[in-house]
């Protein structure tokens, strides 16, 4: 099988596209002939070898994926060859075939096609769960979203605005806004351009925002945590951008802020039940039409690292997808 193998810890151009063994499904796992994976941010900090839970090299990246079942391995219920559906890999899944646990596996809803089943989770899940079950984001609350027009912070925009949140967009050009006023957001602030601080200010009133969400650090950060309300939630989500924010402990004592640690993966053992509730809530809203993916690029297997470059340059809005369709 044709398979992306990373054999040094670099960027996207140190990754090999190479034939690898036949992949084996053991006991409560399933082999899953991969149509399409998703790219995230945390495939390329991987890729650096600097992700909280690391491969040793060599290894495939790859952390979600759809496609159909090959082999079923021993006590496996409920799923059978030939079964379309999408699964959490943690890596392997930029390959013909991966090789997931059985309890990671879930069937593709019937209306969904395999680049959006394969792009679908991690995304929706973390801004979903994260905002309703840890934020507790509230109707007719502020919510500021940084890096709104990338893969998390658009599906945080959308989710933002089913709650019935007045949802902030942040991002870097006029293009990259558009995507966000296209899932409702209701104000645009170009971050690279306008002084944030003083343009939710007047949004807000003069109070500032309830809940940030902020998937990029560095200024991105210091400038939100600067235009909260008083008792707001901020959620640090992850650093794209690159800078790890100081938090100014008297910042957070005189405004009364929570600030919120969040990682969305740890949840599937911290609190299962959450996870389970915020999946179910998201299919609902998938089937009733209330949110709608955003693919914005595709690439072929062995392209694989321009895929992944597209999010290292800012080049992609809502979601990249590797397509294996031979
Ligand atoms: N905590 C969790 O459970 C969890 C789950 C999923 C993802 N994450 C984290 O969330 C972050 C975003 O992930 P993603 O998959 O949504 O990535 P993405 O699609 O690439 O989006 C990242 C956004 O960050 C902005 N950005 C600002 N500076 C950047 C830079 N120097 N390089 C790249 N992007 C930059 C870009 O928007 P502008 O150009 O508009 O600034 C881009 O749209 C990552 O740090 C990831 O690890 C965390």
């Amino acid at each position: 099988m044709r398979a992306v193998v990373c054999k040094k810890f670099g960027t996207p151009d140190d990754l090999v596209v190479e034939d690898l063994p036949d992949l084996t499904a053991g006991a409560g796992e399933v082999k899953i002939a991969m149509r399409a994976a998703g790219v995230n941010f945390a495939d390329n900090v991987m890729v650096q070898g600097k992700y909280q839970v690391q491969p040793e090299v060599p290894f495939t990246p790859g952390s979600e994926m759809a496609g159909e079942i090959m082999e079923v391995g021993e006590g496996v219920d409920g799923l059978a060859v030939g079964d379309h559906v999408f699964a959490g890999a943690g890596h392997g899944a930029f390959a013909e075939q991966v090789v997931v646990k059985a309890d990671k596996v879930f069937k593709v809803p019937s209306s969904m096609d395999y680049a959006t089943a394969a792009t679908f989770v991690v995304a929706y899940g973390t801004s979903h769960h994260g905002l309703t079950e840890i934020a507790k984001l509230q109707k007719d609350e502020f919510l500021l979203v940084n890096g709104a027009a990338g893969g998390v912070g658009l599906t945080a925009v959308e989710c933002g605005k089913v709650i019935g949140a007045k949802v902030i967009a942040l991002a870097s050009s006029p293009e990259k806004l558009e995507v966000c006023k296209s899932k409702g957001a209701d104000y645009l602030i170009d971050y690279t351009k306008e002084d944030v601080r003083a343009r939710v200010k007047k949004i807000t009133g003069g109070k500032g925002a309830n809940v940030v969400y902020d998937p990029v650090g560095g200024k991105a950060f210091d400038d939100a945590l600067r235009s909260t309300a008083v008792q707001a939630r901020v959620m640090v989500i992850g650093f794209a951008g690159g800078g790890v924010p100081q938090i100014p402990a008297n910042y957070l004592l005189v405004k009364n802020l929570t600030v919120l640690g969040y990682y969305w993966g740890a949840y599937h053992q911290l609190d299962p039940k959450s996870i389970a509730r915020s999946n179910a809530q998201l299919f609902q809203w998938l089937g009733e039409g209330k949110i709608k993916p955003h693919v914005s690029m595709r690439f072929p297997l062995e392209e694989t690292k321009d895929a992944l470059n597209a999010l290292l340059q800012r080049k992609s809005t809502g979601k990249v997808v590797v397509t294996n369709d031979v």
